[in-house]
C-alpha cells in the first residue's frame, strides 16, 4: 500500500495541528506502540500512543510498514492474540478486540471505525443451552478492504481479495474475490479487483 496515497485518502489526519507537531507525536506513539508489540516488523508508523489495552500473556505480532491510525484500539484479553500482516492499514477509529485469535493478512485496509471482534462478550445460550460466551477466530486474508464501520463477527474468515462494503455485518465466512454488503452480509459482486 502506498503510504502517500492512503494519508491523500485520510487528510483530516493532517489537520487540527501543524505537520511538525503531529510529526513528533506520531513518532513518539509509535515508539510506545512498538514496545507493546512482541513483534514488530520495519517501519511500524502509529498515531495514537494509547491504541493499545492488553491482558497478561496476550500476545501481539505485526509485520512490516503497518500503519496504526489515530483513534485506533487493540484490545486484547487474557492469553489472546493479534496478527497484523505486513503494509495492512488500521484507519482512524477502528476497533479490534481480540479474546481467543484476530488474524490480519497482509496488505489489508481496514477502514474508519470498523469493528473487528472474536467472542459474544457477554455469556449468551437459547432454550435448555448453559449461557457461555461464544468465541472463535476471526481470520483476515491478504488484501481485504473492509469498508467503514463494517463489523466482522465471531468465527469469520474473510478470503483472500475481499471487499466488505461500508456499514456490513459479517457474520459469516466470506470467500476469496468478492464482495459483500448488508446486514447481515451477502455476496453483491464476484471477480472484484480493488487498489
Ligand atoms: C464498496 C463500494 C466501493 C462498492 O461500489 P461499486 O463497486 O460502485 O458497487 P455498487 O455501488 O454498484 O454496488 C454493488 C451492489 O452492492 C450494493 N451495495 C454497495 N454498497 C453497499 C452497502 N454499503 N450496503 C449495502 N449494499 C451495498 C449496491 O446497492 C449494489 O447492489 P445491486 O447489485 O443490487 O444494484 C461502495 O459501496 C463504497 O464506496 N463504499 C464505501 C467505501 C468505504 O468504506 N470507504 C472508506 C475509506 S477506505
Amino acid at each position: 500500500m502506498n503510504r502517500a496515497a492512503v494519508l491523500g485518502c485520510h487528510l483530516d489526519g493532517l489537520l487540527g495541528g501543524s505537520r511538525l507537531r503531529r510529526s513528533l507525536y506520531d513518532r513518539y506513539a509509535t515508539w510506545m506502540i512498538r514496545r507493546q508489540l512482541d513483534q514488530c516488523g520495519e517501519g511500524l508508523w502509529a498515531r495514537n500512543h494509547r491504541a493499545i489495552s492488553k491482558d497478561s500473556n496476550s500476545r501481539i505480532f505485526v509485520g512490516n510498514g503497518v500503519i496504526i491510525d489515530r483513534d485506533v484500539k487493540l484490545w486484547l484479553s487474557r492469553g489472546s492474540s493479534l496478527y497484523i500482516g505486513d503494509n495492512s492499514y488500521l484507519a482512524n477509529g477502528a476497533l479490534i478486540l481480540s479474546q481467543q485469535e484476530v488474524r490480519i493478512g497482509k496488505d489489508c485496509s481496514i477502514s474508519w471505525h470498523t469493528l473487528i471482534m472474536d467472542s459474544s462478550s457477554y455469556q449468551i445460550g437459547y432454550g435448555d443451552e448453559e449461557p457461555e460466551i461464544r468465541v472463535a477466530p476471526v481470520l483476515i486474508g491478504d488484501h481485504v478492504w473492509i469498508g467503514c464501520r463494517a463489523v466482522i463477527l465471531k468465527g469469520v474468515s474473510v478470503g483472500d481479495g475481499a471487499v466488505v462494503a461500508n456499514n456490513a455485518v459479517v457474520t459469516r465466512d466470506v470467500p476469496p474475490g468478492v464482495m459483500v454488503a448488508g446486514n447481515p452480509a451477502h455476496v453483491v459482486r464476484e471477480n472484484v479487483v480493488w487498489k
